[in-house]
């Protein structure tokens, strides 16, 4: 059975899609049982959500939180999706460091994937995951032309050691372990993503595009991003 088409949202502007994304958090975490598994999208786009989610009183203690990706960068390097989303957002909440899962870059591609494969065995379904888009169409670090780990065999996670987008080696939840997730909720903004969406919408299979849900994938996107 082909997964349900995605629902798009379109905002005029950032701050209406950062409310809406808060909402779905929110009912997302409501709806969840003893403990609320998020995975949470890198790069720059979901840091203002972030930002705004730390302003929350959340069930926080519920929160279990893993990353859709991860960079092979030392842990205080600015680009490090785990460490963006910590100045943003998990320092300043009070969830448990042991529920926050981050992947262990220091043994490089293979090794992490193993590691974090093995950190993810008892997450199950995730109750959310946070995704972004990139300009060529690739979602976490799963890039056209590249292992998308969809397959029924897949592991949860990839080792990534040419990735076109900087820096080349990362770890990806592959879109098998993704799309074992009760809502899947991505965020694009920009022109630059215009391209992408515009080949989304044409049914083009870019990565993005390949990961479902149980209860259905929403994009949220603004009008710079998503042109009538
Ligand atoms: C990464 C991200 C990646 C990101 C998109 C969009 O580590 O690069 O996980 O998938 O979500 O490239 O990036 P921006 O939000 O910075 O445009």
């Amino acid at each position: 059975m082909s997964p349900a088409e995605p629902i798009w949202q379109v905002f005029s502007d950032r701050q209406s899609l950062v409310e809406a994304a808060v909402a779905l958090i929110r009912q997302a975490e409501a709806a969840s049982g003893d403990t609320f598994s998020i995975a949470l999208a890198g790069g720059q786009t979901p840091l203002a959500l972030y930002r705004r989610l730390a302003r929350e009183h959340m069930n926080w203690e519920k929160w279990r939180v893993y990353f859709g990706d991860e960079r092979c960068l030392p842990p205080d390097h600015p680009d490090r999706n785990s460490l963006q989303a910590r100045l943003a957002l998990l320092d300043h909440v009070p969830i448990t460091p042991e529920h926050i899962f981050t992947p262990p870059m220091e043994l490089g591609p293979a090794g992490a994937a193993s590691r974090y494969g093995a950190m993810l065995a008892n997450a199950g379904e995730f109750d959310l995951v946070l995704l972004g888009l990139g300009e060529d169409g690739h979602t976490a670090s799963l890039f056209p032309q590249h292992d998308m780990g969809a397959g029924p065999d897949a592991p949860d996670v990839l080792p990534v050691f040419d990735a076109p987008k900087p820096p080349a080696e990362r770890v990806t939840l592959s879109t098998k372990r993704l799309s074992n997730a009760k809502q899947v909720v991505f965020l694009v903004t920009g022109e630059s993503k215009r391209e992408a969406v515009r080949r989304w919408r044409s049914g083009e299979p870019i990565p993005a595009a390949r990961i479902s849900a149980r209860q259905g994938v929403i994009i949220l996107a603004d009008s710079a991003a998503y042109p009538d």
